[in-house]
């Protein structure tokens, strides 16, 4: 892949548009297509404004937005592809309608074109079955917004070749992201290790140790969270979060550690989605938010319970060669925010007294939920911290 080649983008969405936003911001011609032509004017008119909100704020010349727009070519035709360095789709997640369009783009794409996929919870491998030449095509996992968050998910499928990989992650270090590796797996890093900040705190609910307000409180005000767990799932959305939490168990053939919550399946029933619906788990409606039961006592087991449970996966899913200590790492604190590396606070407390928790909470429960991973328990008997190379 050269560098300056040109982008396609397939799939005019909002992941799609910030996509060809940020590949004509980093200097290549965009072809950005969708089946629809109200979609395709909708994006345009999206990017022009938001490219027009970027020079108001300084922080891109007039003329530089009038290139950036100028570099992206909307059109509904797929033949527009013809001459794409890398082609990224990002149209419904649907394994068949993802399958029918590798093979459709593969007839349409020269033969050194990498052909990559945003998906956020389909196997890349299955996607890559749907063509002759699987070696070329690739996850490139984008976070929403495109523009603003800085990590990208490279993950290559088992058919993909070492070339295709690093050619792809370097073209996107050179967007300015922050690239990590990960293996095709469900959830791949992020979608993965963050599980238990909603499950657990959904569990702990369930249980009435403590209301939504009390559990966000406790992650906010004793680990740093930017949120707690029930705004951020009002924020993204209880359907969508339900899917991935469902998504994940399925593909992982219903490991109990990924059970998802009958109270977000109620909330997301009931059309309690967030805030995009007015209620979630907070009613928006009305300004005045419940208060939190401010016992430091509760908060900080609440924290603990909870950051324990997302340490285990993040140690399982090096355990399991997911991805390096040090990408898990990066991938948490630029994906989704977190205030510091789950990797590193295990350090920071010591796996010793992570495993303690843990084992104490399986003990109590008897719930494969709460197993340990066997790496942890190995890293506790011998004392060892985490090393990020
Ligand atoms: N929304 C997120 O937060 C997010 C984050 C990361 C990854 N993703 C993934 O990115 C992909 C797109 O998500 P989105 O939120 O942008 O969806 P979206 O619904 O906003 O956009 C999808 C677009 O694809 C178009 N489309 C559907 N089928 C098509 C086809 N066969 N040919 C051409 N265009 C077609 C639709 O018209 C629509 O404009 C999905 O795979 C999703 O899992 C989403």
């Amino acid at each position: 892949m050269s560098a300056k080649i040109k982008i396609g983008v397939l799939g005019a969405g909002s992941m799609g548009s910030g996509i060809a936003q940020v590949a004509a911001q980093s200097g290549h011609e965009v072809v950005l297509t969708d089946k629809s032509l109200t979609q395709l004017d909708s994006a345009r008119g999206n990017l022009d404004r938001t490219l027009q909100k970027l020079v108001e704020k300084q922080k891109m010349s007039a003329e530089e937005s009038q290139a950036v727009s100028d570099r992206i070519l909307c059109s509904t035709s797929m033949a527009d592809f013809e001459d794409c360095g890398l082609v990224i789709e990002a149209i419904v997640e649907n394994l068949e309608v993802k399958k029918k369009v590798f093979s459709d783009l593969e007839k349409i794409c020269r033969a050194e074109c990498v052909l990559a996929t945003n998906t956020s919870s389909l196997s890349v491998s299955s996607i890559a079955a749907g063509c002759e030449n699987s070696g070329r095509v690739i996850g490139i996992h984008f976070f929403n917004p495109a523009p603003l968050m800085p990590l990208v998910e490279i993950i290559p499928a088992v058919q993909t070749s070492a070339e295709v990989l690093s050619q792809s992650k370097s073209l996107i270090d050179s967007w300015n992201k922050i690239t990590v590796v990960a293996k095709d797996t469900p959830g791949f890093i992020v979608n993965r290790v963050a599980r238990p900040f909603y499950g657990e705190a959904l569990r702990i609910y369930e249980e009435g140790v403590a209301d939504f307000a009390t559990i966000d409180w406790a992650m906010t005000e004793f680990g740093g969270f930017k949120m707690g767990p029930f705004t951020l799932m009002d924020y993204i959305g209880n359907d969508v979060n339900y899917a991935v939490t469902d998504s994940v168990f399925t593909a992982f053939y219903f490991d109990p550690r990924y059970k998802p919550s009958l109270t977000q399946k109620r909330h997301s029933d009931a059309g309690w989605y967030g805030r995009k619906t007015g209620r979630g788990y907070y009613d928006y409606s009305t300004d005045k938010m419940p208060e939190p039961n401010r016992d430091k006592v509760l908060g900080e087991k609440i924290f603990f319970r909870i950051l324990v449970m997302l340490i285990n996966e993040a140690v399982d899913a090096v355990f399991l060669n997911i991805a390096s200590p040090k990408d898990i790492d990066l991938s948490m604190t630029k994906g989704v925010n977190y205030p510091k590396g789950l990797l590193q606070w295990a350090n920071e407390i010591g796996p010793g007294k992570v495993l303690a928790q843990l084992d104490q909470l399986a003990d109590e429960y008897r719930e494969d939920r709460y197993r340990a991973s066997a790496l942890l328990r190995r890293m506790a008997a011998a004392g060892q911290s985490f090393e990020f190379k």
